[in-house]
């Protein structure tokens, strides 16, 4: 079995976490609603999660709804000490399965408490604020009132730490005048780059970068190149595609998302690909074409 540990660790706040983590949003039905086709296959899958090592798992009440993290409480709640549990709120789900935005003082404090009850915890360790100014990519809008709600939960108890998603460079920056931001979660790739700058920022301030659609989300990464050095270096595709982003910048967290028990063992495999200086050049031409 694979040492994800090789991979190495980085903070979220005053925890560590390993580098390569887990996604849970896959583990919903399908279009990320309703029950999964196969409930005894998601809990294996969180399962052999942690039993590979995985410490740091991402997910939300508003996968299924709740149907993740009531999955991932049936599955590993008493939850062992070293397990970080990444949620987001900001969101909610229509009758027709779309993702609308929730953003009142009365429905960000709903979702916390839907967290709290369906994840089966007294505290969520870490409350991503998803941002829905544009709901498939950052775009700026003022976050001091949202913010200043999870900041009031986090005063009384009920959110250890807190961090922004679908945000942009400027909305860190407000956010970081309002409470203390442990990592941003964005959409990023080696085909999708547009958070560059933004990592390399987040690096020298100590905070983590955790790209969400490593592997290209619903439509997995596909190029030649990408092949072509998978090929080369005995790989898959998608464990070069990880490799990439962990050897992009030390703050990049992994949370790969898979309902497959086998293709949880390839993405975590990832931690024993080092790429060499010529598999990243070819690989950094995938963003750049
Ligand atoms: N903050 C946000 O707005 C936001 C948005 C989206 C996602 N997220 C988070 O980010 C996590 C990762 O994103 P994601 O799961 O949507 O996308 P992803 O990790 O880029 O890719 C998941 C897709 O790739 C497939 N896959 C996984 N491993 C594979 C492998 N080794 N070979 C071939 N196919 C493979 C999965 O299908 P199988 O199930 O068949 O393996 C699934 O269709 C999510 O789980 C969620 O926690 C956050």
């Amino acid at each position: 079995m694979t040492d994800i540990a090789k991979a190495g660790t980085f903070s979220l706040g005053d925890r560590t976490v390993k580098r390569l983590g887990y996604g849970a949003m896959q583990l919903a039905g399908p279009g990320v609603y309703g029950p999964p086709k196969d409930r005894d296959a998601a809990i294996a899958v969180l399962r052999a999660a942690v039993a590979q090592g995985v410490d740091h798992i991402d997910t939300s009440d508003f996968y299924g709804p709740h149907v993740t993290n009531q999955l991932i409480r049936e599955a590993l709640h008493p939850y062992p000490d070293d397990l970080v549990i990444v949620t987001k709120v900001g969101a909610k789900r229509g009758a027709d399965a779309s993702w609308n935005p929730a953003f009142s003082a009365e429905e960000l404090t709903q979702a916390v408490h839907d967290n709290l009850r369906n994840l089966g915890v007294d505290a969520l360790d870490v409350v991503n604020l998803r941002l829905m100014f544009d709901v498939h990519g950052p775009a700026e809008g003022a976050i001091e009132a949202p913010l200043t709600v999870l900041a009031d939960l986090q005063r009384r108890g009920l959110i250890r730490r807190i961090g922004l998603s679908n945000a942009t460079r400027a909305q860190v920056a407000e956010g970081r005048r309002i409470t203390e931001i442990v990592c941003v979660q964005n959409q990023y790739n080696l085909a999708h780059r547009g958070d560059d700058a933004l990592i390399d920022e987040l690096a020298t301030a100590g905070t983590a970068y955790v790209p969400f659609f490593p592997l290209g989300g619903f439509s997995p990464l596909q190029s030649t190149a990408l092949s072509e050095v998978a090929a080369r270096l005995g790989a898959t595709p998608m464990q070069v595609a990880l490799a990439w982003l962990l050897r992009r910048s030390p703050n990049i967290l992994l949370i790969p998302g898979t309902s497959s028990l086998g293709h949880l063992r390839e993405n975590l495999a990832a931690a024993d690909l080092t790429l060499p200086d010529d598999a990243m050049v070819a690989l950094d031409g995938i963003g750049a074409a």
